[in-house]
C-alpha cells in the first residue's frame, strides 16, 4: 500500500451490492469507485479483487490502463484545459497561467482542500469553441482568463449544494 490511511468502505459496499460478484463487473465497479472516491484507493482495489474474485494484479492493470482512472487522490472537480493546436493558438497557455494563479497549483496537482485538480488534455473535439476549458462536466468555449474565477466559483457553489 502507499502509506495513506484506509478510506471509508461504506461507498464501496454500496457499489458492490449493485453488481454480480464476477470479473465481468470489474470495469463498471471501478468506474463507480472512481466516481465515489475521485480516485482508485489501493485498499479499495484490494477489496474489489476479493469481492469479484479477480487477481489483484488484474484489478491494478485495468486501473492503470484507462486514462480516466487515477490511483492518486483527485480533487472533487477536475479542471481540464485543452492544449490541442487550435486551443494553443487561441491562448490556452494564458488560461492555464490564470488557473495556476487562482488555485496556486500546477497542472497535474490537486489543491490542499481536495477541491480541484488541474489537467491539460489534447483536443477534446470542440476546436470551433477554442480555447476550451472544462470544469467538472461543464464546457467553457471561448474561455477567457478574466472569467476563470467565475468558472471556478460556479463549481464551488455546486459543491456546497
Ligand atoms: S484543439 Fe482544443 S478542442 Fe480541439
Amino acid at each position: 500500500m502507499n502509506g495513506r490511511p484506509c478510506v471509508d468502505a461504506a461507498p464501496l459496499d454500496e457499489i458492490l451490492a449493485h453488481y454480480p460478484a464476477s470479473e465481468t463487473a470489474l470495469i463498471q465497479v471501478l468506474q463507480d469507485v472512481h466516481r465515489a472516491y475521485h480516485y482508485l484507493p489501493c485498499d479499495v482495489l484490494a477489496k474489489v479483487a476479493d469481492a469479484l474474485d479477480v487477481p489483484l494484479a488484474k484489478v491494478f492493470s485495468v486501473g492503470t490502463f484507462y486514462k480516466a482512472f487515477s490511483l492518486v487522490p483527485q480533487g472533487r472537480t477536475i479542471v481540464r484545459v485543452c492544449t490541442g493546436t487550435a486551443c494553443h493558438i487561441r491562448g490556452a497557455s494564458r488560461l492555464i497561467e490564470e488557473i495556476e494563479r487562482q488555485l496556486e497549483i500546477k497542472p497535474g496537482e490537486t489543491t490542499e482542500d481536495m477541491g480541484f485538480t488541474i489537467k491539460t488534455v489534447n483536443c477534446v473535439g470542440a476546436c470551433a469553441m477554442a480555447p476550451v476549458m472544462i470544469v467538472g462536466e461543464t464546457y467553457h468555449g471561448g474561455a477567457e482568463p478574466a472569467k476563470v474565477a467565475k468558472y471556478l466559483a460556479e463549481t464551488e457553489a455546486d459543491h456546497e449544494n
